[in-house]
């Protein structure tokens, strides 16, 4: 069958036919439909994107409506259980899973490249003593743009290949300083022994003891819930990702402003929203009285949500289970109770059930990071470390694909006509807008 659109154009009486690939035009056909030769042609209006694809990806599959995720094709349940967070890293940013010696060279590789160099710890001590670690993640990882100025040769593989290694391997590092920081405590150096997660722990929490020993359960959790956090197809950030690689931007200045993308409430700052949400409503019996609010509009009930997802999010699937393991460790965070009865109430009212809002990724994953003894300044830090692994692979498909250019969106202008320039002495106050 012939998959094609034919357009019949009202202002001409011209049709045209449009062919359609993998279920969409390309924008760009749109262009020969015109009114007249000097016409510019008919472009898509899309603000947010809503309905527009920006790229051809085989990194991460979502089907919104049946609450599906894939990376490369794997079932999200499957890896959670069954893989290591690098390896997770790996089958992303190289298409496939490692097999055993290519997974011990890559575990190799990134503990190689775990240090920070002295000059960039000691920009870290340059911040506030109450800088937000977001913050401070954001600019030491634009930083290390200024440490490896090699990192702008975007177009050579093995250079490439090297930034991911690093930034992959520093991630940790950078955030565990940010949260020692903010606790005024020494920095503990990386422990080459140990392993992702274990040796993040051991810089966060080592105190005076000779070695650190991460709670093995604890540092299975967190595995788990970087591996849930790795990828997510083209979200806000992924986007900046690419979109700031479009211009050859190095891969450190990339990632920085896709974390900075990162760090809004409305996408991985929700988890921080959540518990200031939890702790606000304070007790199980004052959550109904929250949700009318929520109804009335008054505030979004965060973590709750998805442009994508119209369905329960797998992620937060796992994350409730993930929580019960931690438990077993920390004892039972109290704001679980509220959580579940958010949940419970939202998921039976017809206002959440029309809009088909469930929990995200966010709702449960604050509360496991709080057990833990995460401040929540520090769990979209939390999120921003397996996510680099996401928006490299991003970012090296959009380096590696023949049809991307640089980003360059067009807009609809709806400013002014040509205007007469009046000399200041000449000008007067143009009237106060009128409020609605
Ligand atoms: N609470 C109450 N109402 C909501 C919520 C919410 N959390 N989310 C959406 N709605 C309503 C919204 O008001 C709108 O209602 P109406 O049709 O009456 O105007 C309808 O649902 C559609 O929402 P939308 O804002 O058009 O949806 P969107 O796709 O633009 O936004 C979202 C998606 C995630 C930004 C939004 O759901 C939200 O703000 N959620 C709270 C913040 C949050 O949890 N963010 C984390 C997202 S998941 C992790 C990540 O990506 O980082």
């Amino acid at each position: 069958m012939k998959e094609g659109l034919l357009i019949s154009d009202q202002r001409t009486q011209a049709s045209y036919e449009i062919p359609i690939q993998d279920g969409t035009i390309r924008a760009m056909d749109l262009r020969q439909i015109k009114t007249a030769p000097d016409d510019f042609g008919l472009m898509s209006y899309d603000p947010a994107f809503m309905n527009t694809a920006s790229c051809r990806s085989a990194i991460t599959f979502i089907e919104g409506d049946k609450g599906i995720l894939r990376y490369r094709g794997y079932p999200i349940e499957t890896l959670a259980e069954k893989c290591s967070f690098l390896e997770v890293a790996y089958l992303i940013l190289f298409g496939d899973l490692p097999t055993e010696p290519q997974l011990k060279e890559w575990v190799g590789q990134i503990t190689h490249h775990t240090m920070l160099h002295e000059t960039t710890k000691k920009f870290l001590e340059g911040f506030r003593y109450d800088a937000h670690p977001m913050g401070m993640l954001v600019s030491t990882v634009a930083a290390l743009s200024t440490v490896y100025p090699e990192a702008r040769h975007v177009q050579d593989p093995e250079i490439r290949r090297l930034q991911i290694m690093r930034l992959i391997g520093k991630m940790p590092t950078i955030a565990a300083y940010t949260y020692r920081h903010s606790l005024g405590y020494p920095y503990v150096y990386p422990d080459n022994e140990l392993g992702y997660t274990g040796n993040f722990m051991n810089m966060l929490w080592k105190m005076a003891e000779p070695r650190y020993t991460a709670n093995p359960a604890l540092a299975c959790a967190l595995d788990i819930l970087f591996i849930l956090h790795a990828d997510h197809e083209q979200n806000c950030s992924a986007n900046v990702m690419r979109s700031v690689g479009s211009s050859r931007a190095d891969p450190f200045l990339a990632t920085a402003a896709a974390a900075a993308a990162l760090s809004g409430p409305l996408h991985g700052g929700a988890n921080e929203e959540v518990l200031k949400m939890l702790d606000e409503i304070g007790a199980k019996d004052k959550v109904p009285a929250y949700i009318e609010k929520v109804k009335a509009g008054q505030f979004k009930l965060m973590g709750f949500g998805h442009r994508i997802y119209k369905n329960y999010d797998p992620r937060a699937r796992i994350l409730k289970w993930a929580a019960d393991r931690v438990f077993e460790v920390t004892g039972r965070n109290p704001k679980l109770d509220i959580a579940l009865e958010l949940e419970r109430i939202a998921l039976e009212d017809e206002y959440f059930i029309k809009r088909k809002l469930y929990p995200n990724v966010d709702f449960y994953s604050g509360i496991i990071y709080q057990a833990m003894g995460f401040k929540p300044e520090m769990f979209t830090v939390l999120f921003a470390i397996p996510r680099t692994a996401g928006w490299l692979a991003q970012w090296q498909e959009m380096v590696e694909d023949p049809e991307q250019k640089i980003a360059r969106p067009r807009q609809v202008y709806i400013g002014h006509a040509v205007r007469d320039f009046v000399p200041l002495e000449k000008r007067s106050a143009a009237p106060a807008p009128v409020k609605a």
